[in-house]
């Protein structure tokens, strides 16, 4: 079992001065030690959730005899559709805490009750937060309003992309991907700083895939000025598929860049082929995106646009979150099972066996898949989870061969 508790001020000290040592020096500033305990932090607030919900909609009854995520889905009267995997991610969660007994029989897992639920109380965590890092609350509130309409969502009453995206929770969102919020900007630094190291020296086509409100392309624009390598970029072609995202992030990037003549905005749909959205085939070299590229509807499929988009030697660098194993159950999951294209899109057994985020294999197999080669991680996760089995943010590289 991962240990499931919140750190102690010494404790997250100690896991940070570890980190420093281990993480490439071009991103480790952010990984703090009151970074490190917010993480645990937030692991407990979203716990308090997830039992919420657990109570809420019967599915503590419904576990209390041993059962598959979809028999209990069944017992609960839910809708099984859509439930089953937020259920099975729920169940797994909940039994990080040693109070659900997993058992194997028959190809699949069985879950049983077999403990007392905790009471876990999310206010005096929020608090805690507030005092040590209040950067991070806008994942508290998001995380919050989720959990409110998670029971209808499940009993199959209203659709997750409804409760996500509704034009009133587009200040929710602005909030969330952002800079200023603690727990998301480490992907935009790292993506950046991984950008930095790879991107190849000379004139560079960028396109960047579900740009959203500009904090990725923000971060990268601000590293790639910081290196000196400004005058590198011919064209920064930001894309997104979400009108209202589009035009907030084209607005903070002509407002946070005046002089980036070199920026162009454009709609783009990853999941459709991208010669036919104005990226030519051979055209582009480099393909940047963060957090976006896992919520392909089919993987194979937009790793192989990506790939013909790029001139050969042309580099795709994706910022993720990254399940260190297959088990990992990562909090921010609980916010994006809502979302179909998360939870189920097209499945491949070797590198594609779930929906949800994967893991440094899955991302390499599927990549190679794809015809690139050379695939590179950063920092490099594979070496990192032995001791950080929690360290769940990472970029994956790779290259289109020159020959190919
Ligand atoms: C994690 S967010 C990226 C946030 C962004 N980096 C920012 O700073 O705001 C993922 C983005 O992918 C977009 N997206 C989802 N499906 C997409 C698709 N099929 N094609 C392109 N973008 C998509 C979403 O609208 C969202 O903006």
């Amino acid at each position: 079992m991962e240990s499931v508790r919140v750190l102690g001020a010494a404790e997250a000290d100690e896991m940070a001065r570890r980190l420093a040592e281990v993480l490439p020096p071009r991103i480790s500033a952010p990984f703090t030690s009151a970074f490190v305990r917010s993480s645990t932090l937030f692991d407990e607030y979203v716990d308090g959730l997830v039992l919420s919900v657990f109570r809420a909609v019967g599915l503590a009854e419904a576990a209390r005899e041993p059962g598959t995520a979809d028999e209990i889905v069944r017992r609960a009267g839910l809708e099984p559709g859509r439930a089953r995997v937020p259920v099975e991610w729920i169940l797994r969660r909940i039994g990080r805490r040693g109070i659900l007994e997993p058992s194997e029989g028959g190809g699949a897992t069985r879950f049983r009750l077999i403990g007392k639920l905790p009471d876990l109380d999310p206010l005096a965590v929020r608090e805690e937060q507030r005092h040590l890092d209040p950067s991070w609350l806008p994942s508290y509130v998001l995380a919050e309003t989720v959990a409110k309409d998670y029971p209808a969502f499940l009993r199959g009453e209203r659709v997750g992309e409804e409760i996500l995206f509704s034009p009133l929770r587009l200040r929710l969102w602005v909030d969330f991907f952002s800079n200023d919020n603690g727990l998301y900007a480490v992907n935009n630094s790292v993506g950046a700083g991984a950008i930095e190291e790879w991107m190849p020296r000379g004139p560079a086509t960028i396109v960047e895939l579900g740009g959203g409100l500009g904090s990725g392309a923000t971060a990268v624009l601000d590293a790639l000025r910081r290196a000196g390598r400004w005058g590198e970029i011919s064209e920064y072609r930001f894309t997104e598929l979400v009108p209202a995202f589009l035009r907030r992030g084209q607005n903070a990037l002509q407002t946070r860049f005046p002089d980036a003549s070199f920026l162009r905005f454009a709609s783009l749909d990853m999941n459709r082929p991208l010669g036919e959205q104005g990226v030519a085939p051979g055209s582009v070299s480099l393909v940047y995106a963060v957090n976006t590229v896992h919520v392909a509807r089919d993987l194979g499929f937009t790793l192989r646009e990506i790939f013909q988009a790029l001139a050969p030697g042309g580099r795709l660098v994706i910022s993720e979150c990254i399940r260190t194993t297959s088990a990992h159950v990562i909090y921010v999951e609980f916010i994006f099972n809502l979302m179909e294209t998360f939870r189920s899109p097209v499945l491949n057994p070797s590198y594609r066996p779930n929906g949800g985020f994967l893991t440094p294999e899955q991302w390499q197999g599927a990549l190679q898949a794809a015809g690139f080669v050379d695939v590179r991680m950063y920092p490099d996760l594979r070496r990192l989870r032995a001791d950080f089995p929690d360290f769940c943010v990472g970029a994956v590289s790779a290259r289109r061969p020159a020959g190919a």
